[in-house]
């Protein structure tokens, strides 16, 4: 036997979703639900590692689970619900608070960038979100976890916890004959928590601030302008792509040209994630032409694909019945799944009364 394929992801509900999100994350897994069963998670548990207004998380978690729905994820063939639903993600999420190891958080860039300089003051919430985030995974078994460039330091803080967990428990593993066999590398290995692999492909997997092409596009930044929220009008979207940040120059023909340039960088890319081809693709094409040229495609090319999802996530957010409807069923489904591999960890750990 060996470890089904089985896609899991989530989304913080925190503030607007911009375009970063949907050509790093969504639309990946929207793609993957032809191949493989996908779980689909908002992560209400990882927002709150920061200060949120309780009434904007419940609207910020609808919002998601819309734009999750209006991309083209079904929630009758998969699983979309909000993480709070299933307690055992923070049950596992302690079991990994035991296993991983201070030095390991340590290391964590997006800690010490969210925390800032006031280290003390950060919650303990977010210094132990990389547990919580590798139980998110772990508590389906999952094998695939698609995401944007920034996750990756956390999911292979997800694989060392895995392996750590097969080897502390390894002979009771054996034991309750509750282990898969699995290639890791070219061995094979015995472990009850499948070695996950990251899916972090194709040409936005770091979409970066429109104001700025060094910087990640993110929720956060002050200037929004940085940022296509995927709510934003087809206006918005045309200013927004007009005030990019650019340079002097005309488009390279080859890729090479792009390197020392990361807005004309970012700005081909996000043309190419969209079109769904290549940079070199987007360069045959616009390679000597200056930005006078190529912003105003991008901007038609970008409402092209984005209007039509922030006209369906207004449509079914109007509905919150159908939203909630769509989270609680998702919730029933992941718990008994959860349940399942928390029955085996209780009695791998020595927990009695399972
Ligand atoms: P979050 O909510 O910050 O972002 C959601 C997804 O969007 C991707 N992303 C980007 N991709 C490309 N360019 C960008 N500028 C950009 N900004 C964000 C992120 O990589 C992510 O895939 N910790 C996660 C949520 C999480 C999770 C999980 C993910 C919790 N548990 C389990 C996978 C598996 C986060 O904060 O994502």
């Amino acid at each position: 036997m060996s470890f089904k394929k089985l896609v899991f992801s989530g989304v913080q509900p925190t503030g607007n979703l911009h375009l970063g999100n949907y050509l790093g994350a969504i639309r990946k897994f929207v793609a993957l639900q032809e191949q493989s069963d996908c779980i689909y998670c908002v992560v209400d548990m990882h927002a709150i590692t920061m200060w949120q207004e309780p009434a904007e998380l419940e609207k910020s978690t609808r919002e998601v689970t819309a734009a999750f729905l209006a991309s083209g994820i079904d929630p009758k063939a998969h699983i979309v619900f909000n993480q709070s639903r299933v307690m055992q993600h923070a049950e596992l999420a302690w079991v990994f608070n035991c296993v991983a190891r201070m030095g390991w958080l340590n290391k964590m860039t997006q800690f010490k960038d969210k925390a800032g300089k006031d280290r003390e003051n950060a919650s303990v919430g977010l210094f132990a979100y990389p547990n919580l985030m590798a139980a998110d995974i772990l508590v389906y078994r999952a094998t695939h976890v698609p995401v944007g460039d920034d996750q990756k330091q956390h999911l292979e803080l997800t694989r060392e916890i895995a392996q750590k967990f097969n080897h502390d428990y390894s002979d009771r593993i054996r034991d309750l004959g509750a282990g898969v066999e699995m290639k890791s590398g070219e061995e094979t290995v015995h472990g009850f928590f499948p070695i996950t692999e990251p899916v972090i492909e194709g040409e936005a997997t770091r979409v970066m601030s429109l104001r700025d092409g060094t910087k990640k596009m993110s929720k956060s930044d002050p200037s929004d302008l940085s940022r296509i929220n995927l709510t934003d009008d087809a206006d918005t979207i045309a200013k927004k792509i007009r005030k990019a940040k650019t340079d002097p120059q005309p488009l390279p023909s080859e890729t090479e040209g792009l390197k020392e340039r990361p807005d004309a960088d970012n700005l081909v890319g996000i043309y190419a994630a969209l079109a769904e081809t290549t940079r070199e693709d987007v360069l045959s094409q616009f390679g000597g032409q200056q930005f006078s040229v190529f912003k105003p495609a991008l901007a038609d090319l970008a409402v092209d694909k984005l209007a039509p999802i922030a006209s369906e996530m207004r449509r079914i957010s109007a509905d919150q019945a159908y939203v909630d409807a769509v989270l609680k069923d998702g919730g029933e489904r992941a718990s008994a799944l959860a349940e399942a591999t928390m029955k085996d960890v209780r009695r791998i750990i020595g927990w009695l009364g399972n």
